[in-house]
């Protein structure tokens, strides 16, 4: 007889990383549970491939509400509960920041506290359930223009945006409750994500679907604001190795070891484009440097040093080659985004 499979909640589990992280788990051997309010961001079509690995059920609902909260976890179970639900695009945080604050800040409190009365009440004697956090290093501000520094796990915290400084607080919620009620949290801090399913709000999506449609190429500035990219299958993996062979209380920083200027991304997107679907005018000449976003952050970068001589986790897919299998993936699928950009147009 095979071992029972090990029982995750995934909050935020029908966004892009959320998704990604699920079907991690699921290849892995793990249930899933996902708990997702549905918003803009969670498309119909990645709610259909979860439902049709047969290991996830889906739970349609919202982390500040706390009965609802108490409900997923008596039917999910868990052994682990991962929360990646949040909002998170920086440029709606700085037109209103209140959904940013109330789901971020207050909804993340929501989920501590649901797992911790879970836990005081169904877990005598069993290992405690692990919480695992999926954050951002944007919350360590702007490392400014050129250097060699990078960000680590002693980096102090200095959040530039509505966004990321909600994620900044929220993080520490999670160590006090680490802290003050002992429970198992694990944070993770990753870089900038790119790759399949991801809301075309988002720089990469949003480039390969302009420059398909010959539309401009908006950049910010100047264009050289420097990102540390990884593929969300190599994130998700990094998240599955935290809970499974983690340190309680610890924090790790992932990242890609891939810093590439706004600019030169979207120039090989471009290029990518024109090799794929010739024009022709090249989409280069799409790109129009646009006034810069306020507080834009110049640089991030991450040091990955601990996760991986701890975890032996590091990238598998080079920037190139993930790139490339992105920019096809929005090619074969248009029916997954054509309705996620015309309902926000
Ligand atoms: N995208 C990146 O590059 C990146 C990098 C590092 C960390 N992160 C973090 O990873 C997590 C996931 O990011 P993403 O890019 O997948 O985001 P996303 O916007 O694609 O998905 C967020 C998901 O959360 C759900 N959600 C939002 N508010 C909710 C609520 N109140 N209740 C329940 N569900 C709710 C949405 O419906 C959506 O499915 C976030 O915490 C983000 O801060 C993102």
């Amino acid at each position: 007889m095979s071992p029972p499979r090990p029982r995750a909640l995934v909050t935020g589990g029908a966004g892009f990383i959320g998704s990604a992280l699920v079907l991690e788990l699921v290849t892995a051997g793990w249930t899933v549970t996902v708990l997702d309010q549905l918003t803009y961001a969670a498309a119909a079509g990645t709610v259909a491939l979860l439902k049709a690995t047969g290991h996830c059920q889906l739970i349609k609902g919202d982390i500040r509400n706390r009965n609802t909260l108490r409900d997923v976890m008596e039917r999910a179970n868990p052994e682990a509960v991962f929360h990646a639900a949040a909002e998170t695009h920086v440029d709606r945080s700085i037109n209103s920041a209140s959904d940013f604050i109330s789901t971020n800040l207050t909804g993340t409190f929501e989920v501590l506290e649901a797992v911790r009365a879970w836990r005081d009440q169904h877990q005598t004697g069993q290992p405690p359930v692990r919480f695992i956090h999926v954050s951002t290093d944007e919350v360590f501000g702007d490392l400014g223009d050129g250097g060699a520094s990078r960000f680590d796990e002693t980096t102090p915290y200095a959040p530039s945006s509505p966004y990321s400084a909600s994620k900044a607080g929220s993080d520490h919620l999670v160590r006090a409750w680490a802290r003050t009620y002992e429970l198992d949290v694990r944070i993770c801090n990753c870089s900038n994500n790119y790759g399949p399913r991801q809301f075309p709000e988002k720089l990469i999506p949003r480039m390969i679907l302009n420059g398909l449609e010959g539309r401009p190429l908006p950049v910010y500035g100047d264009g050289g604001q420097i990102r540390d990219w990884l593929h969300v299958h190599d994130h998700a993996r990094a998240l599955r190795l935290i809970a499974e062979i983690g340190q309680a209380g610890r924090t790790y920083c992932v990242g890609g070891d891939t810093e590439r200027t706004n600019l030169d991304v979207v120039r090989k997107i471009c290029d990518l484009l024109d090799k794929r679907l010739p024009h022709k005018t090249p989409r280069r000449a799409l790109i129009e440097l646009v006034a810069d976003r306020p507080g834009h952050d110049r640089r991030y970068a991450i040091d990955a040093a601990r996760i991986r001589a701890e975890l032996s986790w590091s990238p598998s897919i080079s920037f190139e080659t993930g790139l490339a299998r992105t920019l096809d993936w929005y090619l074969n699928h248009a029916s997954w985004w054509i309705p996620s950009t015309s309902a926000h147009e």
